[in-house]
């Protein structure tokens, strides 16, 4: 049976990008593909790469865990766990450090725009992050990693260091593929569409989380950056405020690109934002109803051991045949 695996890292709020890029492919996944196994976890040891409050992050864990059940996962088919509560994971990431070079971990453009912005508090697990990003996934054997874009080149990384193992003790990790959308993967910044919708922003009018209230999911599609052509067509290069609304309208919808920019060719930009308002509204006030009841719940407590106990279970046979590839311990 042929597994998937994602995470994500619980800083700042979750965006409509997140929703976009990764949990809505993960659940429209889960429909299409019967006979997979879905792993889904909260990297909360990646999320102490930078300086984090206590409270505030073991909250965010749970919100996190809540908003995925409410995206609408199936609950029956989904491992859901929190990465901290799997220390094989942790523990594969030192090995994997050891089959990872300084110059790819200097390559990565998480780590590079952390040193071009000179940030002078770059910790060592930041930089060696995609380590123990490769090991949340190839400790599970993973087949299919659903991202969004920014997480290719981790990906790719995952891909070399796996087949790396695999040329030194011999066939043992499998491969992975990452999945990434085809619409929806880069979701930009509302103020500044030559970045990603990022949740750890500081202008919130950039963003729109997935707790934002309905008057500000509107607000803020209202006072996006456009330009001053007034023409709705996709062109990303000269008109990307533009081209990011389209963008959002088509994965929130489902519709195709070319679809919404003839709906719309003879709207005024005003028209076309107070529709996509609504369709975002329309996507996440549901969601967000479903996590005020799931984020209180037992079941929410139950799920999490549920997918603890299952992923252990793997984590720890997968382990112990790892640590005898390599000779440590005594068999
Ligand atoms: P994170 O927490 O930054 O993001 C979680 C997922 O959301 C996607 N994403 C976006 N997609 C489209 N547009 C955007 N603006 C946008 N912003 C974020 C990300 O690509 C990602 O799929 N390192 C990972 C977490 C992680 C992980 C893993 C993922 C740790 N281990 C193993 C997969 C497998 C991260 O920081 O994602």
């Amino acid at each position: 049976m042929k597994r998937i695996v994602s995470g994500i890292k619980p800083t700042g709020t979750l965006t409509l990008g997140n929703y976009l890029g990764a949990i809505k492919q993960f659940v429209k996944l889960q429909q299409k593909m019967t006979d997979c196994e879905f792993y889904l976890f909260i990297a909360d040891m990646h999320a102490i790469t930078t300086r984090q409050v206590p409270a505030e992050l073991r909250k965010r864990t749970l919100d996190i865990a809540a908003m995925y059940l409410a995206c609408g996962l199936d609950r029956e088919r989904t491992v859901l766990y929190i990465q901290s509560e799997i220390p094989q994971q942790t523990e594969l990431g030192y090995i994997l450090q050891s089959n990872v070079y300084m110059g790819e971990l200097e390559r990565m453009t998480q780590y590079k725009d952390k040193v071009a912005k000179q940030e002078t508090s770059i910790t060592s697990s930041l930089f060696t992050y995609p380590a123990l990003m490769a090991a949340d996934i190839i400790l599970y054997d993973a087949d299919y990693v659903p991202v969004g874009d920014d997480q290719k080149q981790h990906l790719e990384l995952t891909r070399t260091i796996a087949q790396r193992f695999n040329n030194y003790y011999g066939d043992f990790f499998t491969v992975p593929e990452p999945l990434i959308p085809e619409v929806g993967a880069r979701i930009m910044d509302l103020q500044n569409p030559e970045k990603k919708m990022s949740k750890s922003d500081e202008n919130d009018k950039g963003y729109i989380s997935m707790f934002d209230d309905e008057a500000s999911i509107r607000r803020k599609i209202r006072s996006a950056v456009t330009d001053s052509f007034g023409i709705i067509r996709f062109d990303p290069e000269n008109q990307p405020g533009l081209a990011n609304l389209l963008t959002i309208y088509a994965s929130c919808t489902d519709q195709s690109i070319e679809e919404i920019k003839d709906q719309y060719q003879d709207k005024s930009y005003k028209e076309f934002k107070d529709d996509l308002a609504e369709v975002v509204v329309g996507v996440l006030k549901p969601i967000h109803d479903a996590y005020q009841t799931i984020v209180k719940s037992q079941e929410l407590q139950d799920i999490l051991d549920h997918g603890r106990d299952i992923a252990s279970d793997y984590a720890f046979k997968k382990m112990r045949k790892c640590k005898r590839k390599i000779g440590v311990g005594r068999k």
